[in-house]
Parts: structure tokens; sequence; C-alpha cells
């Protein structure tokens, strides 16, 4: 069926559709070469404790370590409560010892100010930015801990670099990088604490967070005691010193053996499509083909203003039309036009950002699905604008 839109070309429904249409910025798409036959030699119903549990945890700390490029004296954890809680452990265990530095631009960075402002009540200084933009990374003092996102997931901002935290510098920097890890570079010099989920990029089972902890934040841990209480769940040291365990695979409490088998998995893959290299390269040629529709294109935009701040996840874009009077309606209907041909679920945006869809572009998307999609988001606009007065 041709949809004219007044002043447009007529637009007809594609015919080609993604051959995976999952979207979703978390839980994400799972590697493509995904099946679940695959998750047959999990140690389920085994001690995580036993040796066979031990190693496969174990494993999952090294593989991490081996693709993500993280030093050797660098500690990794897998932690409860998924990116969240290796947040929390982070905020709660280190935070009070010095003046704090909360940045955000948007929700979940908003989420960690909250937490540290109302529940452990810090005076810390607030640096905020719209949706869309990003705080001025160079009024922040990294002698101060700093606490940010490095990618948000809900406005599609990036980091761009590290460039702005000291290399000798005297306080903390606590990133929340779970949209970020493998797919975009982390300088582990300038990070004291970095935390993702498997959740994310690598198409992982939620439940389980990683923390990774530089020999700096080790030292913080050893040598501070936070004035609040913690929860079994959180405790990181035990008579002043770390719990190393928590760092060779004795996990606090008791881990799903099926969602390490699942991340192990994941790992797998990401060294198929070359390691870290592979996976940026992905998420980068994904982006792109969003960035190029919207280019070519006078009705739909970025939401991140500055190209360099552009994330390769977590892409939103935004209807500039403006005969759209009730962009969060209009964007709604799209995504709704969307998911009811199969094209593409979980693409609206997230519920507290502006009106648009989200698009995941993490190396588990195929670059060929998205490239299918966009002739779908022409056909969807079309036939909606076509409704709207003007
Ligand atoms: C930037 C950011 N932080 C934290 C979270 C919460 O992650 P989880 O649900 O894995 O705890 C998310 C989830 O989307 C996120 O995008």
């Amino acid at each position: 069926m041709a949809i004219q839109d007044p002043g447009t070309r007529p637009v007809i429904k594609p015919v080609v559709t993604p051959a995976n249409p999952r979207f979703s910025s978390g839980p994400c798409a799972k590697p493509p070469t995904f099946d679940v036959a695959k998750l047959a030699d999990a140690p389920l119903g085994r001690s995580h404790r036993a040796a066979v549990g031990k190693a496969r945890l174990k494993a999952a700390i090294e593989g991490t370590r081996e693709v993500l490029g993280i030093p050797a004296d660098y500690r990794i954890g897998i932690v409860p409560a998924s990116d969240t809680g290796a947040v929390e452990m982070a905020l709660w265990n280190l935070l009070g010892a010095r003046k704090v530095e909360m940045l955000a631009w948007e929700s979940f960075g908003a989420g960690w100010v909250t937490d540290v402002v109302k529940q452990l009540k810090l005076d810390a200084e607030i640096k905020t930015a719209d949706y869309g933009q990003i705080v001025d990374l160079t009024t922040v003092d990294t002698d101060n801990d700093v606490v940010f996102t490095w990618n948000g997931t809900t406005s599609g901002v990036r980091v761009p670099n590290g460039d702005w935290i000291k290399a000798d510098r005297d306080g903390l920097t606590i990133c929340d990088a779970t949209s970020a890890a493998f797919a975009q570079e982390l300088p582990w010099d300038k990070l004291d604490v970095t935390t993702f989920s498997w959740q994310k990029v690598l198409g992982g089972e939620a439940a389980h967070g990683m923390i990774v902890l530089s020999p700096r934040a080790v030292e913080r841990l050893e040598s501070y005691t936070p004035a609040w209480p913690l929860p079994k769940i959180f405790r990181l040291t035990k008579g002043g010193k770390l719990i190393e365990g928590i760092f060779e695979g004795a996990t606090i409490n008791t881990p799903s053996m099926l969602a390490v088998e699942d991340y192990l998995l994941a790992l797998d893959w990401a060294r198929s499509v070359g390691g870290l290299s592979g996976l940026i390269a992905r998420a980068d040629a994904n982006a792109q083909v969003i960035h190029d529709f919207c280019d070519a294109r006078d009705w739909i935009g970025n939401l991140a203003d500055d190209p360099a701040t552009r994330s390769n996840t977590s892409v939103c874009v935004r209807f500039t039309n403006p005969r759209i009077t009730d962009g969060a309606s209009f964007a709604k209907a799209i995504a709704k036009r969307l998911e009811a041909e199969g094209v593409a679920l979980d693409i609206g945006a997230y519920r507290d950002a502006p009106a648009g869809l989200r698009i995941w572009c993490g190396g588990t998307v195929e670059t060929s699905d998205l490239a299918a999609l966009m002739p779908w988001i022409d056909w969807a606009y079309q036939s909606e604008i076509a409704d709207v007065p003007g």
C-alpha cells in the first residue's frame, strides 16, 4: 500500500524485514550464534563452591579481563544485582572519604545522584546536563571522587574520552559503564571503579554485575570505613582487608551457573568476532546505519547534539518535524506500528527520556538487520505523519 504524505513522496511498505527484530537496550539481543542447547554443559545442580563451579566463575573473570584488556593488577568481581548492585556497592563502600562530584546527563546517572545525596546524605557537588547534552567535563576536578555514567543508555550520549581525568588524581573515578563495556574503548588507567552487567552489550543474562577495581580503589577499601552500615551483600572487606576470594570467583552469595555459562558463551562469541576491537567495529557500523539514515532526512535527528558524544550502542533519535505537536504519542505510535509488524521490538524511548526511539546497536545486533529496519522507519513515519494536521 502506498501512503501519500502531503508534499512528500509516497512510501511503499517494505518487503525485507530484519532477521532478528530485537533492538532492546537491555536485556540486549543474544549473540547471533546463540543456541540454548550450547548451555548444556553448565554445572547445574552443583555447588558454585565446588571445583567445577569455581572454575567456571574464574573463567568468567579471566575471560572478561582478556576480552576487555583489563590490567593484571585490577580486581574483577562478579557481584549480585546486576549493574545496579555493582554501582551501589561502589558508592556505599567508597564514598564519604573525600569531596564527591556527581555527574549526570540522563536517568541512570540521575539515579546515582539521588542515592548519594538522599540516601548517603553526602554534600556532593552535582553537575547535570539535559538529555542530548553532556556535562562540561573540563570543569570536573578528579582530585575529588567522581561518579559518572560512561554511556547514558537513556539519552544516547557518551563520554568521548578520558582526557579530562588526571593521571595523577587524588580522587577515585567511579564509572557506570554498563552500556559501554564491550562496545567502546575504556581507559582503564583512568577508571578506578568500573561496573557493568552481563545483560547489556554481550547479550548475556541479567542478575549478575561485574565490578572492576583499580589498585587505588582497593587501597581506599582497605584504608577507609564508611560511617554507615553495609549489608553483607555489599561487603568487599573483612577486618580491613579486601576479601580476595570475591575476585577469584568465590562470590558473596549464590550465583546462577546457567547465567555464568551463558556469559562464557558470549565471551567465546566475542573472541570469534575479533574481541574488543571487533565488537567496537560492529557497534560503530551499526550506529552508522542510523546516523546515515538521519543525515539523509530532515524529519529525524540524533538526540545527542554533539557528534563526538553520540553513542554507538543506545542510539536515541527524535522526530523533528514541527508539525508534530504531541511528540510522545507520535513516537509511541511509530514504535507500536513497528512492533506490530514484527520488525522492531522494544525501541520506544526510555520512560523518562524525551520522546523518540532508542535503537540498540551493540555488537550482538547484525548490521544487516539495522539496514533492513531503516525503510520500515520511513514507512512508519510517513504513515503516521499523514494523519498529523499541518
Ligand atoms: C547506564 C545504566 N546504569 C544502570 C542500569 C541498570 O542496570 P541493571 O538493570 O543491569 O542493574 C542500566 C540499565 O539499563 C543502565 O543503562
